[in-house]
C-alpha cells in the first residue's frame, strides 16, 4: 500500500474548544471563537510547527444545549481569508455543508480562498448533521442520510466541474491587441442533473494547485464511499489504532476500487494530545480538563449527536437506553457507534456521556509517548497523518515545542515546507483541467 514519504498535521482552531468545559479552564479566552487575534496566534503557531493546515469545523443550528463554541464562532470562510493574509505556507481548510449551499456559490468562494493564498485552500466537504438545519435555510424537511449523500456526490461534481472553466492559459490579457482571454480556454459546464442545474463557467480562474484540496469528514459507509471516489483527504474520527488500520486499509481499498491509486488520498484522524514532563503530569491534566463538565452538560454534548435528543430523562446509573433508529439521520457512524459500544462493554448513560464528552485516549503522557504513538499509527497504515485539537488552551504550543522537534528528529516530520501550496505539502497531484487537450507528439 503506497504510504506518504512524511507525516502530515492540521490543527483544528476552535476558538473556546471543541471539549463542552474548555472555555472554563483557568487559561481559556472566553471569547476566543470571535477573537481574531487569537485565531491569528494559533495560526502562526501552526506554521512554526510546520503544520500542512489549519481545519476550522462548522455547524448550521444551536440551541441553548450547544456546546459554547458552537454558539458564538466564525464562519469558515470569512476567518480563512482573513488567516490566509497573515500566514505564508500553511493550508486553509474550511467546513462548507452540501446540503445547505448552492455549488456556485461553494466554487467561487474556495476558488477565491485559493487565489488570495496562492494555492492553500482546502474544502471540507460535509452533510450537515442535524435537522434543524433545514428551519434555517427555508427547508421543509432535512434530507436524510442516503438523499444528503446524493446531493453531496452531485454538488461536488458540479463544484469540480466550474473549477476547470477556464484553462491556465485562458487570460492573454494582451493591452496592445485588446485581447483579454481566449474563447477557446473558457468551458461551460451545462451541468443538468437530479439536485442542480448549473451552467457555468465560473467566474474566477483555478490557482496553482489546480484546485481546492477536497477533504470528507462522515465515516459510514456512503461517506467512506464519497471519500474513496472523490476526496483528496478524509477527516475521521478513531478510538484504537485496530479501528483506525482497518478504516485506513477500507477507504484505501474502496478508492483503488475507483480506479485511484491509495496514495491519491490522505486519511487524517482527529487526536486531542494533552502533553506532561512525566505521565503523571499528563494524567493531573486530563483530570483538570474532565473536572471542568459537569454531568448535566455532558448530556446536552450527547444529546446533539442523537437530534438533541433529551438525555436528562433517563436514568444515570441504568445500563444506556434503547434509542432504536434515533440517530441515524443526523452523525450516523457515530451515533450506531456510540450504540454499539454501550450494548458491547455494557455502560451506563452515565459512562457514555462523560466518555463522549471527555474522552481518554491514548494520547496523553510525555512528548516521546505522544510521538511514538504518532509514529506507530503512521508507520503501520493506520493514518497518512493527523488533525490536531487542542485539548486546553496551550496544548498546541506544548505539542509545537515538545512533540513536534521528536517527529523531525525521527526524520517522520519535515523541518521545512516542500511546497507553498497545499496540495505540494501534502503530497497530492495537481489536477489537470479536464479541458485541457493533451498535445500527441507523432
Ligand atoms: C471527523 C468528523 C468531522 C466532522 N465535522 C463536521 C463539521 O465540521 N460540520 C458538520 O456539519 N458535520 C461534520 N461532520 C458530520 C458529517 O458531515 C456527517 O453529516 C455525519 O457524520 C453523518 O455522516 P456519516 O454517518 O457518514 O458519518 C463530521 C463527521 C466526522 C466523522
Amino acid at each position: 500500500m503506497a504510504k506518504r514519504k512524511k507525516l502530515k498535521l492540521g490543527a483544528i482552531i476552535h476558538g473556546v474548544g471543541g471539549n463542552i468545559g474548555a472555555w472554563r479552564h483557568p487559561d481559556a479566552l472566553t471569547d476566543a471563537s470571535v477573537n481574531i487575534d487569537y485565531y491569528k496566534q494559533q495560526a502562526l503557531k501552526a506554521e512554526e510547527g510546520k503544520f500542512d493546515l489549519v481545519f476550522i469545523a462548522d455547524g448550521l443550528y444551536i440551541t441553548e444545549q450547544s456546546i459554547p463554541h458552537f454558539l458564538n464562532r466564525f464562519e469558515p470562510i470569512t476567518i480563512l481569508s482573513a488567516l490566509g493574509a497573515v500566514t505564508k505556507n500553511i493550508g486553509l481548510v474550511g467546513t462548507l455543508s452540501t446540503s445547505y449551499s448552492d455549488p456556485f456559490t461553494v466554487a467561487r468562494q474556495f476558488a477565491s480562498i485559493d487565489q488570495i493564498s496562492g494555492g492553500r485552500a482546502g474544502w471540507n466537504v460535509v452533510t450537515s448533521p442535524l435537522e434543524g438545519s433545514a428551519k434555517n435555510f427555508s427547508k421543509k424537511d432535512h434530507p436524510t442520510h442516503p438523499q444528503r449523500y446524493k446531493i453531496a456526490e452531485e454538488h461536488l461534481e458540479v463544484v469540480r466541474g466550474l473549477w476547470d472553466s477556464w484553462e491556465d492559459d485562458a487570460f492573454v490579457r494582451n493591452k496592445e491587441t485588446g485581447v483579454f482571454f481566449d474563447p477557446s480556454k473558457l468551458h461551460r459546464l451545462n451541468h443538468v442533473g437530479e439536485h442542480f442545474q448549473v451552467e457555468g463557467p465560473l467566474n474566477i480562474q483555478r490557482s496553482k494547485q489546480g484546485q481546492p484540496v477536497v477533504f470528507q469528514a462522515g465515516s459510514s459507509e456512503s461517506g467512506k464511499n464519497l471519500a474513496a471516489k472523490s476526496a483528496d483527504a478524509v477527516f475521521t474520527g478513531h478510538e484504537t489504532l485496530e479501528e483506525a488500520k482497518q478504516f485506513y486499509a477500507d477507504v484505501k481499498f474502496r478508492a483503488a476500487a475507483y480506479g485511484r491509486s491509495a496514495d491519491e488520498i490522505a486519511i487524517l484522524p482527529g487526536i486531542g494530545p494533552i502533553v506532561g514532563r512525566t505521565q503523571e503530569e499528563a494524567e493531573a491534566k486530563y483530570e483538570q480538563i474532565a473536572s471542568l463538565v459537569t454531568i448535566d452538560k455532558a448530556l446536552d454534548y450527547l444529546g446533539r449527536f442523537f437530534e438533541h435528543h433529551d438525555f436528562s430523562q433517563y436514568p444515570l446509573d441504568e445500563p444506556f437506553p434503547e434509542l432504536g433508529d434515533l440517530g441515524s439521520n443526523s452523525f450516523r457512524s457515530g451515533t450506531d457507534k456510540i450504540k454499539r459500544v454501550a450494548k458491547e462493554q455494557n455502560l451506563t448513560l452515565r459512562q457514555v456521556a462523560l466518555r463522549s464528552a471527555t474522552p481518554r485516549t491514548p494520547f496523553i503522557g510525555t512528548p516521546e509517548h505522544i510521538a511514538n504513538l504518532i509514529q506507530q499509527w503512521f508507520e503501520e497504515e493506520a493514518a497518512d497523518g493527523f488533525i490536531f485539537a487542542s485539548s486546553a488552551p496551550n496544548s498546541l504550543d506544548e505539542f509545537v515545542e515538545l512533540v513536534v522537534p521528536i517527529l523531525q528528529e525521527r526524520g517522520i516530520y519535515r523541518e521545512e515546507y516542500e511546497s507553498d501550496t497545499l496540495r505540494g505539502n501534502l503530497e497530492l497531484p495537481v489536477p489537470a483541467n479536464r479541458y485541457t487537450k493533451v498535445e500527441v507528439k507523432s
